[in-house]
């Protein structure tokens, strides 16, 4: 067979006859269908009560407009499998105990994103996505999370100065070395998430083992410096493994119950120091090994580098986006993969990262980079994007779709009005960065990066309440409004968690202050 033509010399126009590849359902190897090749990635919705909760009224709101799209797939925001470690404190969480009681909100957010709703013919796949985090933020300020290794997430950004060290110090504690049976534990954590979404009616679930999180720890030797069986010299998919495997195991889940992994596509050689991506290909010909995983998402970074938001200046080519040429060569990797363990098809491949325009889908699809397209942000600014697209390339009127959508700026658009509190809103920041810019030290990045993730857990807020984005609202506003701002659901006062609140709004406001120094 002939490998399929570069796009590069084709026009907008000529690519988007390669268009209609979006709409070519797709086979998942455990048999379920997608009807088209676009999925929702999975985004935090910040938007459960304080120290987590279940699904509740808010985030069913925000998944009907996902719903609505007719998406390919659906992949929640994380769901935490532990509650003592959660990054931002208002997630999502496994319950405890599995029963009727437990199960009716997750058995309501499964049934609201596969109902079809007007306008949509075909059911979703849903995987919720369970993981267990770790250095980001533990659920105690100051209490120590768990990790591979006693490695501070920072350690590796020396030249973040005194501002940054002592964020993190604050922020991102030194973790405690998992013992073996902590180990065991987190595994059987996993388990148990996947068998809840089983159990409430979800098609499968995706293994967060990129950005940095715990699995993603395990695996690279920036973070696991053991020398144990979980090392990630000798055996860096060991503790991957374990869950998967756990979750296949018979009597866990169903046959065609979907398990999919979130991999990073660079990692750091002990040797060199270097990110590289051929650790990570070794690892995707090892999970196609397998025959277990249904699709692995590619990403990259962590939050001491967080490519995976920091998408758009990393480009190659306007059409090429960052993580593009791995997943390119991870389909080719899984075309010769012959599983060990069973007779299913390999894995597929979703491309997840920067496809914010119709070209550039049309062009990973037409190359045969990734057998789907992940979409974040841009599944915030239109979630019903698949539904716009067909209509799109129906009528022939593409204009909206041709061109990256718009960023947020620092302060935010002037609002329509003058005579408005987001007039002194914006005042008091430009004041605020106008100071910032005299006090010497610098922000880390991941403070940057959490403000550009949180304008867009504002945006998710809105749209989940039926509103349009709002381009008026700055950095610093969405950082601020994130932890000070009404929610949909607001702490109780009276059982204590409010004091944990305040500490999260004064952090807040400590990240808010210090934008201006990095946006
Ligand atoms: C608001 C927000 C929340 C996110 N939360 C998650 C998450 O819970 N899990 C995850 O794997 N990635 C998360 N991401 C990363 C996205 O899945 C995706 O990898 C990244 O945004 C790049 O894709 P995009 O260019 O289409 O936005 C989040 C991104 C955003 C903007």
């Amino acid at each position: 067979m002939s490998p399929p033509m570069s796009t590069d010399a084709l026009s907008d126009e000529e690519l988007l006859q390669k268009a209609n590849k979006i709409f070519a359902p797709v086979t998942l190897p455990c048999g379920r269908v997608l009807p088209n090749r676009l999925a929702k990635a999975p985004m935090y919705e910040h938007m459960a009560a304080m120290w987590g909760s279940e699904p509740h009224n808010g985030i069913l709101a925000l998944y009907k407009r996902w719903a609505e799209g007719d998406w390919g797939m659906v992949i929640t925001g994380n769901v935490q499998v532990a509650k003592d470690h959660l990054p931002l404190g208002r997630d999502m969480i496994v319950p405890d105990e599995l029963t009727d009681a437990t199960l009716e909100p997750w058995r309501a957010l499964a049934d609201i994103i596969r109902t079809p709703h007007a306008g949509s013919s075909k059911t979703a796949d849903a995987p919720a996505r369970s993981r267990s985090s770790n250095s980001p933020m533990a659920r105690m300020p100051f209490a120590r999370p768990l990790a591979p290794s006693p490695i501070r997430l920072g350690a590796h950004s020396p030249k973040e100065g005194w501002v940054g060290n002592l964020a993190h110090r604050l922020m991102l504690q030194t973790p405690r070395e998992m013992t073996i049976e902590d180990i065991q534990h987190a595994v059987q954590q996993f388990v148990h998430g996947a068998q809840m979404a089983a159990q409430s009616g979800f098609d499968g679930v995706e293994v967060h083992a990129a950005h940095g999180y715990l699995v993603s720890q395990f695996i690279s030797p920036k973070s696991n410096t053991r020398t144990d069986e979980y090392s990630a010299e000798t055996d860096p998919l060991h503790f991957l493994r374990d869950i998967v495997f756990g979750i296949r195991t018979a009597g866990v889940v169903s046959e065609d119950f979907v398990v999919g992994v979130k991999l990073n596509s660079a990692d750091y050689s002990q040797d060199t120091g270097t990110p590289s991506s051929d650790r990570p290909l070794s690892h995707v010909r090892e999970i196609g090994k397998w025959g277990l995983v249904d699709f692995i998402e590619v990403s990259g970074g962590d939050y001491e580098d967080p490519q995976f938001i920091d998408t758009v200046q990393k480009f190659k080519s306007p059409r090429q986006v960052i993580f593009e040429t791995f997943s390119a060569r991870s389909m080719d990797i899984l075309t010769d993969c012959v599983p060990t363990a069973t007779r299913r098809p390999p894995p597929l491949v979703i491309l997840t990262g920067g496809l914010n325009t119709l070209p550039r889908m049309a062009s990973a699809l037409a190359q045969d980079h990734a057998h789907l397209l992940g979409i974040a942000r841009l599944a915030v600014l239109r979630p019903t994007l698949p539904t716009d697209i067909k209509h799109a390339l129906a009528t022939g009127d593409t204009r909206g779709l041709l061109t990256e959508p718009r960023q947020a700026t620092v302060l935010g658009d002037p609002p329509a009005s003058l005579l408005s509190l987001r007039t002194l809103e914006r005042l008091v920041f430009s004041i605020l960065k106008f100071i910032w810019a005299f006090i010497p030290g610098r922000i880390p990045r991941i403070v940057g990066t959490s403000a550009s993730v949180q304008w867009y857990n504002i945006m998710l807020r809105r749209i989940a309440f039926g509103q349009d984005v709002d381009y008026t609202l700055g950095l610093i506003g969405a950082a601020l409004r994130c932890y000070l701002g009404p929610t949909p659901y607001p702490p109780v006062v009276g059982d204590g968690s409010w004091r944990w609140w305040l500490a999260a709004a004064l952090v807040g406001m400590a990240m808010g202050v210090g934008l201006g120094q990095v946006v």
